[in-house]
């Protein structure tokens, strides 16, 4: 399994020049793990600003996510060929199915196998999934062995914790990185989380951001702004004490920010 880096850039909603500014400034402050999705429609604004920022591409960690549309059968391989195109790269390092095939209209195992020979064929380092239930999980493993799953990348902050999945990819081996770890800002008003801050002269955010890591989940926020990006990235050097990771395991109250209607039966 390919290493992914535990501090990511993410890049939902950011059109346009806003895209090319976040991952600009994002690269110069020393991000190295860029998050972005063909449904995000700024593929050619990361790929230009991965461009402009003169970082070696051996330095860099690109993922990108196959969208449902792109799931049938030969459209796999296609559209990662369109998406590396918008980029500007040979290669990714990271391919996730973005969401199971809805109603699980495709199976698993038949779009995953293409995702796989996307992978011999070079065009990805590494494939992983996205939004993947338990079940979904374990047709994941039968199709391609569990090796082959760098991660999933779900959503988990200390409002949704997310514990079931959470203990049945851990008995797996499956890495986990978390989406929206500050709950597109809602986790940042919680008393006790500004409580936790304080107390460490840290920002609400890196509290958030702290808690994942040390649970060793990826992380991959996302920022428009310098100094929230700067900021986010300090968080890696934040410790929190075991009493205070116990105070934000409290906080779990299964509150889901992404539940479009065509997301699975959560766990
Ligand atoms: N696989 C999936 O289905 C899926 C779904 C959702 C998201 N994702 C990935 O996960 C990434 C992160 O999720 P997200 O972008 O939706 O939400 P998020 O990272 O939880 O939150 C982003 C929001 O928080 C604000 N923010 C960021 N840092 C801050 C700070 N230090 N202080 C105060 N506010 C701060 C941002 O505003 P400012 O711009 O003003 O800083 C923005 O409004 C996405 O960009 C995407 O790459 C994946």
């Amino acid at each position: 399994m390919k290493f992914i880096p535990p501090f990511g850039l993410g890049t939902f909603r950011l059109k346009d020049q806003v895209a090319v500014d976040s991952v600009r400034t994002g690269l110069e402050l020393g991000y190295r793990h860029i998050d972005t999705a063909q449904i995000y429609g700024n593929e050619a604004e990361v790929g230009q600003a991965i461009a402009d920022s003169g970082v070696a591409r051996d330095e860099l960690f690109v993922t990108t996510k196959v969208w449902t549309e792109n799931l049938g059968s030969g459209r796999v391989l296609p559209s990662l060929r369109e998406s590396l195109q918008r980029l500007g790269l040979e290669r990714v390092d990271l391919t996730l199915i973005h969401w199971p095939s809805p109603n699980d209209e495709i199976p698993v195992a038949q779009y995953l196998g293409e995702l796989l020979e996307a992978k011999r064929q070079g065009l990805t380092a590494a494939i992983g999934v996205s939004n993947f239930t338990i079940a979904h999980l374990r047709e994941a493993i039968e199709a391609v062995g569990v090796d082959e799953i760098a991660t999933n990348q779900v959503e988990i902050h200390p409002l949704l914790q997310n514990r079931k999945l959470v203990t049945f990819a851990r008995q797996q081996g499956i890495h986990l990185t978390a989406y929206m770890p500050l709950a597109y800002g809602k986790v940042l008003a919680e008393p006790e989380i500004q409580r936790i801050a304080a107390a460490h002269g840290a920002s609400p955010a890196q509290v958030a951001l702290a808690w994942s890591l040390q649970q060793g989940y990826t992380v991959i926020p996302s920022s428009t702004k310098r100094e929230n990006l700067a900021a986010n990235l300090a968080a890696a050097e934040l410790r929190l004490s075991t009493e205070d990771m116990a105070a934000i395991e409290a906080l779990d109250r299964g509150e889901r920010v992404a539940n479009p209607g065509f997301a699975p039966r959560w766990d």
